[in-house]
């Protein structure tokens, strides 16, 4: 028998939510209930007006091969989006669809890492980051905690910068950052921003921001793009989706504006030679999304606001679970020190498991977040507050 998979650590790696989502259909299987508070995934259709915009695009012949940049129409719509919402300037030539924001950060990763170049990732952050960056052969990439801290506000913006500049090391290409953040709902402000470009531009690197959840802010904080800061848009690479905005996952469909010096090999060679673009009439449709009514946008954008503070309330009155109010995106980040009782955290998984209730392990997240698990917001408002109640009478039955 031939060796049929390559001798490469990339294919090693294991998904913890394949794992945990293994486990809770087996237990469903087996006629179990389980609220699924492990998936990111928006739990609401996409807005009609989105699909039919697809539906006529592809009855009107857009079926051929993409324009593999996405069509000049949808990206000077998205060049006015970044203008009117980002407050990023650019040109239509700069912005690249492509098949979601995992491909759009593919594509990044793959333009700037090369052999021996090292990426340095603000966390916890979002599981799939290790393995893009693996993507890129001889690349590396370091984490630094940063998203708990400021959330919980033992960081300043000072602390910040000072805290990237000592992890910085001769091979640091560029940074990776994220906000609203997966999986705290850490939401970067003006001035954290500011500390992170200060440091980018003293030491030559480049920033990736990724935005996937940028509609996603609660109680009145405001979404901040980091390539709108003076000098920033020379060296920022901005990733959004259409998946979380606008309950689009199924799509596969997001874009990155990327400064000028990239303009020759992301939509050319790496677009083209990975997928060749985003089917046509999801082009068009997208379009329509952006161009079209904002009020399921909003109305979403609530319910994961009411759902977190359902959740909040669920969990109060205990100190096993201890979770700082997400600002934003739709996951809790909760610390579970209290609740452990030994146990690692897969064990506290695999316990939770069996009443009921699936979470990802904070690990997923980076490996120094063992004392913490995610709670998805992205699932039916009363499973959110049954799992609330479920985990607060198992941990207040544990403390007796
Ligand atoms: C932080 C972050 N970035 C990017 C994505 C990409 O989503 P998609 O590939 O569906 O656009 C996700 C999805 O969960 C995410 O959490």
């Amino acid at each position: 028998m031939p060796r049929m998979i390559a001798d490469r650590p990339l294919l090693r790696m294991t998904s913890e939510l394949g794992k945990v989502m293994a486990a809770a259909r087996a237990r469903e299987q087996a006629g179990e209930r389980v609220l699924h508070l492990e998936r990111g995934e928006p739990d609401f259709d996409t807005p009609p007006h989105i699909v039919e915009a697809l539906a006529a695009a592809a009855r009107a012949g857009e079926t051929h091969y993409p324009d593999q940049r996405g069509t000049l129409a949808v990206r000077q719509t998205l060049c006015e989006k970044l203008a009117r919402e980002n407050r990023i300037v650019c040109e239509p030539d700069d912005v690249v669809l492509a098949n979601g924001g995992t491909h759009a950060l593919f594509l990044v990763f793959q333009a700037l890492l090369g052999a021996g170049d090292e990426v340095l990732v603000l966390s916890p952050h979002w599981m799939a980051i290790p393995k893009l960056v693996a993507f890129a052969e001889g690349a590396r990439m370091r984490t630094l905690t940063a998203y708990l801290d400021l959330l919980e506000g033992r960081l300043d913006p000072a602390g910040l910068a000072d805290r990237l500049r000592a992890a910085l090391r001769p091979e640091t290409r560029g940074i990776y950052i994220n906000t609203p953040n997966n999986p705290t709902g850490a939401v970067l402000t003006r001035a954290e921003l500011e500390a992170i470009a200060e440091v980018a531009i003293e030491r030559v690197l480049w920033v990736v921001s990724d935005e996937a959840y940028e509609h996603l802010v609660f109680d009145g904080a405001t979404h901040v793009s980091i390539a709108s800061l003076p000098g920033m848009a020379e060296r920022t690479i901005s990733v959004y989706t259409f998946s979380k905005s606008y309950a689009m996952t199924g799509w596969r469909v997001g874009y990155m504006v990327a400064p000028p010096a990239l303009r020759a090999v992301m939509g050319p060679l790496l677009a083209f030679y990975t997928t060749h673009g985003v089917f046509p009439s999801v082009q068009s449709a997208a379009r329509a999304a952006v161009l079209g009514p904002q009020d399921a946008v909003e109305a979403m954008r609530r319910a994961y606001q009411e759902r977190r503070d359902l959740l909040l309330a669920g969990l109060a009155g205990q100190n096993a679970i201890r979770v700082p109010a997400p600002r934003g995106a739709f996951y809790a980040f909760a610390n579970v020190r209290g609740a452990l009782q030994g146990r690692d955290v897969w064990g506290l998984v695999d316990a939770w498991l069996e009443l009921g209730v699936a979470v990802l392990p904070g690990t997923a997240f980076g490996p120094e977040h063992g004392e913490w698990v995610r709670l998805s917001l992205a699932t039916r408002r009363e499973d959110v507050a049954e799992a609330a109640a479920r985990l607060r009478q198992h941990v207040t039955a544990l403390a007796r």
